[in-house]
């Protein structure tokens, strides 16, 4: 693994955009995993800004998103989809057909799962896999438990996720209970993993997940299994790696 903590959030920024537009630049047909949540906002921003300077383009890109709530309209203001569409897609010359994100409206859930699955083994492996973290270790939407599972599942929430993530609904009441997520395994899959974190309120789940012991308990620490990994931290998540 490859920890690196930035004093600044242009270094932060600028340094995750770099690795997805140097791969771009190499090869304009690679294969995005994407992530959602209000961490890679700024990466977004500066992916944007570069190619709007001309510096990147997406057209030949194909992206692959991790997760998606169960039951919300692909429309509404807090799915996954409309999120990616507002912080990024909307804003790039990406073809949106090459993006894919799963359904969480299928009306087969356990269909659409295999579904993603299949997409993902013909046509991967993802070339880099952009990561957040939970505040209890989650990877995309695997919670921490006893046993984790491979492949795209339907997931029921925690308590502490639904929490964290009632501030962008009207009341925690409104956060979905399910989601939709890739697994462990096929997360494991892609050729690189760049995993940002940011906020003092991550500092701890950042030490444990990365230094801790590997254990399904913080789905975050297997990928200290992953041979090409890199991290980037903000000063805030950063404290006990100065
Ligand atoms: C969400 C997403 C994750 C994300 C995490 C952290 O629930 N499913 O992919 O990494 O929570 O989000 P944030 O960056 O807003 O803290």
């Amino acid at each position: 693994m490859n920890i690196y903590t930035f004093k600044d959030e242009e270094g932060f920024v600028q340094t995750a955009a770099n690795q997805i537009t140097s791969l771009l630049n190499a090869n304009p047909y690679a294969k995005l995993g994407l992530a959602t949540g209000s961490t890679p906002v700024g990466l977004y921003n500066k992916l944007i800004e570069m190619h709007r300077q001309g510096l990147v383009s997406f057209a030949n890109a194909t992206t692959y998103n991790l997760d998606e709530y169960v039951g919300l309209p692909k429309d509404h203001a807090e799915s996954y989809r409309t999120f990616m569409n507002e912080k990024l897609f909307n804003h790039i010359d990406i073809n949106k057909e090459q993006t894919h994100i799963p359904n969480g409206n299928a009306e087969d859930l356990e269909d659409e799962c295999r579904s993603y699955d299949r997409m993902l083994e013909q046509n991967g492996p993802i070339d880099i896999q952009l990561l957040g973290i939970g505040h209890n270790g989650h990877i995309a939407f695997n919670e921490p438990a006893e046993s984790l599972t491979s492949g795209t599942h339907i997931t029921t929430l925690q308590a502490k996720t639904r929490e964290a993530n009632a501030r962008f609904f009207p009341s925690i009441d409104d956060v979905p209970t399910h989601a939709i997520t890739m697994g462990v395994g096929s997360i494991m899959k892609a050729r690189q993993i760049m995993m940002l974190i940011r906020g003092e309120d991550k500092a701890e789940i950042a030490k444990r997940a990365l230094t801790g012991p590997v254990s399904t308990d913080c789905p975050a620490s297997l990928l200290q299994c992953h041979p090409n990994v890199i991290v980037l931290l903000d000063q805030g998540a950063g404290r006990y790696f100065k």
